[in-house]
This record gives C-alpha cells, sequence and structure tokens, in this order.
C-alpha cells in the first residue's frame, strides 16, 4: 500500500502548532437545521432535490437533520467541550428569503441567538454565507445562470452583515464553488439536479462575480472583517508518468482547481482550458473579471482527498479521465487517505498563488460508525485526524502561513446525496432518538486540545 496503514500514526500535540492557532469543527445549515418549516423559512432547492425520487440514496432529506434549529445550545456545549475555540457553520439563505426582498427577521434572529451562544461558549464565529442552499424561488427565477442571482445575493449578504457584523468577523463567501456549480448543473447528482455542463461554466463564473461583489460590501459594514471564499481542491496526480497523463492530469488539474485559483488571484480563467472548451466558455462581462480578483484576508480550504488522471482520448471535455488506483488505503466512502496532500495543497497555494493567510475550514473521514456498548471506536477516523493535523505541520514548518484548522464535522449530519448513509461525525448521532455521542476521535481531539 502506498500510504501504510499499519504504521503508528505520528505523535503530535497542540503546543507543535502556533499559540494563535484556531481549532475548530465545521458544518453547514441544511445538513444539520432540520426545522424547514419554521421561523418563515422559504423552500430551499435541496427541499425540493430531495423529493425527487432516486435522488438521495436512502431517500430521507435534511427535514430534520440534527433538529439542530433546537438542540443548538447542547451542540455548541459539544463544541466547547470539546475545547475548540471557533466554530464554521452556514447561513441558510431560505430563513433571510422572503419575496419582497425584506429580510425575515425570524431568521435573523435564529442567527443572532446562534452567534450570541458562540460568543458565550468562547467559539469565535466563521460564518459561510452559502453552503448550497438555494432558495427554491430564486431556482424559479433561473437560478445561480443568471446574473440576477448575484445581486439577489449581495442583498442577502448586506441583510446578513449588517445584522451579524458587530459580532461576526470572519466570513466565508461560498463553500466549494465547485460543487455548487458541476454537482448542481453537470453531473446534476446534488440541487438543482441540472445536467448542462455549459450552464454549469456559467454558474461557477456567478458564485465568482458574487463572492468578488460580496467581499468589499462585507468590509463596509463589519468593523474589522476578515473575508475569504472556501474551495475544495484536489492534488492530481497522473496515473503514469507518459507523456499523455502528465498532460491529461494538467488539463484536469486546470478544471479542477486552477479554473478557480487562477480567476481569484487576477490570472483570469486559464487559457489552455478556455481553448479546449470553446463555445461553452462562460459569457463574462468586461469589469468581472476584476470584480473576482478582489483581494481577500485568507484562502480556506477544504480537503479531503487525491485525484489521479488518466489520459482517455475521446473522454469529453478534457481527454482526461480520474481512474481508481487499487493500492491505496480508502475511507469507507472510497476516498483515498492521503495527508501528503494537504501538505502539498497548502504549500502550493502559498508558492504557486501567494496566499497570504490560510485556513483548513474542511477535513475530515467517512467511516461506518457503530455504537457499542456506549461507545464509538472510530481508531480509522482518529489516526485520519492525527495523520492530516501532521501533514499541516509539516506545512507549517515550510513555512506555509496556515492560521487554522476545522474538522468536518461536529457531527453526523445528512450528506447529501448520500443522505445519512456517510457518517463524518467527531460526534455520532442517533437520527431517531436525536442523541448525541462522542466518538473515540472526538475524544481524541478534546485531549490534543486540552493537554498540550
Ligand atoms: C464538503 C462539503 O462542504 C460538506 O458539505 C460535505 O458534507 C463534506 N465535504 C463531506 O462530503
Amino acid at each position: 500500500m502506498r500510504n501504510n496503514q499499519a504504521a503508528a500514526p505520528p505523535a503530535i500535540a497542540r503546543g507543535d502548532f502556533p499559540p494563535a492557532f484556531r481549532w475548530g469543527t465545521s458544518t453547514s445549515s441544511y445538513q444539520i437545521e432540520g426545522a424547514v418549516q419554521e421561523g418563515g423559512r422559504v423552500e430551499s432547492i435541496w427541499d425540493r432535490f430531495c423529493a425527487t425520487p432516486g435522488a438521495i440514496r436512502d431517500g430521507s432529506s435534511g427535514t430534520n437533520a440534527c433538529d439542530h434549529y433546537r438542540r443548538w445550545p447542547r451542540d455548541l456545549d459539544l463544541a466547547r467541550d470539546l475545547g475548540t475555540n471557533a466554530y464554521r457553520f452556514s447561513i441558510a439563505w431560505p430563513r433571510i428569503w422572503t419575496p419582497d426582498g425584506t429580510p425575515n427577521v425570524q431568521g435573523l434572529d435564529f442567527y443572532d441567538r446562534l452567534v450570541d451562544g458562540m460568543l458565550e461558549r468562547g467559539l469565535e464565529p466563521w460564518a459561510t454565507l452559502y453552503h448550497w442552499d438555494l432558495p427554491q424561488p430564486l431556482q424559479d427565477a433561473g437560478g445561480w445562470a443568471v446574473r440576477a442571482t448575484v445581486h439577489a445575493y449581495t442583498a442577502y449578504v448586506d441583510a446578513v452583515t449588517r445584522r451579524l457584523g458587530d459580532r461576526v468577523k470572519h466570513w466565508i463567501t461560498h463553500n466549494e464553488p465547485w460543487c455548487t456549480a458541476m454537482h448542481g448543473h453537470w453531473d446534476g447528482v446534488h440541487a438543482p439536479g441540472i445536467r448542462d455542463f455549459g450552464m454549469a461554466l456559467q454558474v461557477c463564473h456567478h458564485v465568482l462575480l458574487s463572492h468578488g461583489l460580496a467581499v468589499p460590501l462585507i468590509r463596509a459594514n463589519v468593523p474589522g472583517a476578515q473575508a475569504g471564499i472556501a474551495l475544495s481542491l484536489h492534488p492530481v496526480r497522473s496515473a503514469s508518468a507518459s507523456d499523455d497523463d502528465v498532460a491529461a492530469a494538467r488539463r484536469h488539474d486546470g478544471l479542477r482547481n486552477r479554473w478557480f485559483l487562477d480567476p481569484l488571484a487576477g490570472r483570469g480563467y486559464p487559457a489552455d482550458i478556455l481553448a479546449m472548451l470553446g463555445g461553452l466558455a462562460p459569457r463574462v462581462a468586461p469589469s468581472d473579471l476584476d470584480v473576482i480578483a478582489v483581494p481577500t484576508d485568507f484562502m480556506g480550504l477544504n480537503y479531503y482527498f487525491p485525484e489521479t488522471i488518466a489520459h482517455v482520448p475521446g473522454h469529453w471535455p478534457l481527454q482526461a479521465q480520474v481512474v481508481t488506483p487499487s493500492d491505496v488505503e480508502r475511507t469507507a466512502f472510497g476516498w483515498e487517505v492521503a495527508p501528503n496532500g494537504l501538505t502539498e495543497l497548502l504549500v502550493r497555494l502559498h508558492t504557486e498563488y501567494g496566499v497570504p493567510a490560510i485556513h483548513v475550514t474542511e477535513n475530515g473521514s467517512c467511516y461506518d460508525d457503530v455504537v457499542v456498548d456506549g461507545a464509538v471506536h472510530d481508531t480509522a477516523r482518529q489516526r485520519y485526524l492525527v495523520r492530516h493535523l501532521a501533514a499541516l505541520r509539516d506545512a507549517l514548518a515550510q513555512g506555509v502561513p496556515v492560521q487554522g484548522y476545522f474538522a468536518w464535522s461536529l457531527l453526523d449530519n445528512f450528506e447529501w446525496a448520500e443522505g445519512y448513509t456517510r457518517r463524518f461525525g467527531l460526534t455520532h448521532v442517533d437520527f431517531a432518538t436525536q442523541q448525541r455521542l462522542l466518538k473515540d476521535s472526538g475524544q481524541w481531539y478534546r485531549a490534543f486540545l486540552h493537554h498540550s
């Protein structure tokens, strides 16, 4: 095996990291809140998508999820008890949106209480403004494929940052634009379930544009704001050393990673990929690329696994395809476990893109946990965590300005198209009783945070 499963995990201590390092956990609204009819919330694209037969592996939805909307005080206690000092959550736009454009006060009130709850527990709030739950009425009007949604988004950002900006200083405009655009509109495995590559590219452009417009707005409304975006990046490896595979891997990297990193860094969309896309390239208005290139205060990195790519002639659109190496360790989701990929990406963001501050806004693993005598012995998740923290320490040793780590996730939750079949939490959730139980991995994280 390339990533030796049997080797002892590295020794690691909190004291190996800078004293001001942020330690957190991460969640998102639709995955945990439930209460989809409460507080004036409107339908979201995920409510609608989940009702489509066959869309969700176990036929479930986020209707109840972790019932966090009601149980949040206890959930925030869990985050505090772990010893974390920051908490990443997302705001559900459908709780704020109303047909006449005035923000829904009940929705703002909910997040107001939630934020106060974090502050009372010593948790620095890190708010994600868009973690995939678009109000369905906006989808009915064209969704992210139309430019009007960009302006609806900035109005929403304006309302939320005005209300919470006295207490929330850290803002993430978007979570994983790749997934919003490509899973939502290319392979259609996420809401709104569309399959149109050209549209996906246009969506991607609008999402990036909305980010660029949101950043100055956040700064105007929030004294001392820190604004950034969270990207899901994958180290790309070529299936062999052949020139063809190496070139295919470069193309895949172009769409998967550079398509986002380059315009955000002011380099525009990568020319090699634009050339391959031809008429499918997004429509870009004259000042859009300048807007997208607004300097941010940090980059959020969501890291899970690397991708291995082979040259496959005729495989549309890049003549490149993901292959599955057989000799690697995997999680229950089938994702390769490769901690060195985290180091690699962090170093790349620093050296290739000169990113001034990076936060790992998500990293975690899915295993088939079982409760035995009131405990979850998730040794594999614990090893995953330890090894990725060691990889992060390696990046710090190479001079990369990483300033925080948010484990995905505080709780087992609704894993999108996989429903409740994939558990990522440091805390086990019994979805029938809503009982929470800290897994061994969570206990390890707590011990790590308390004693070093
Ligand atoms: C990325 C997403 O941001 C999050 O919502 C998801 O649950 C995790 N990855 C795990 O797939």
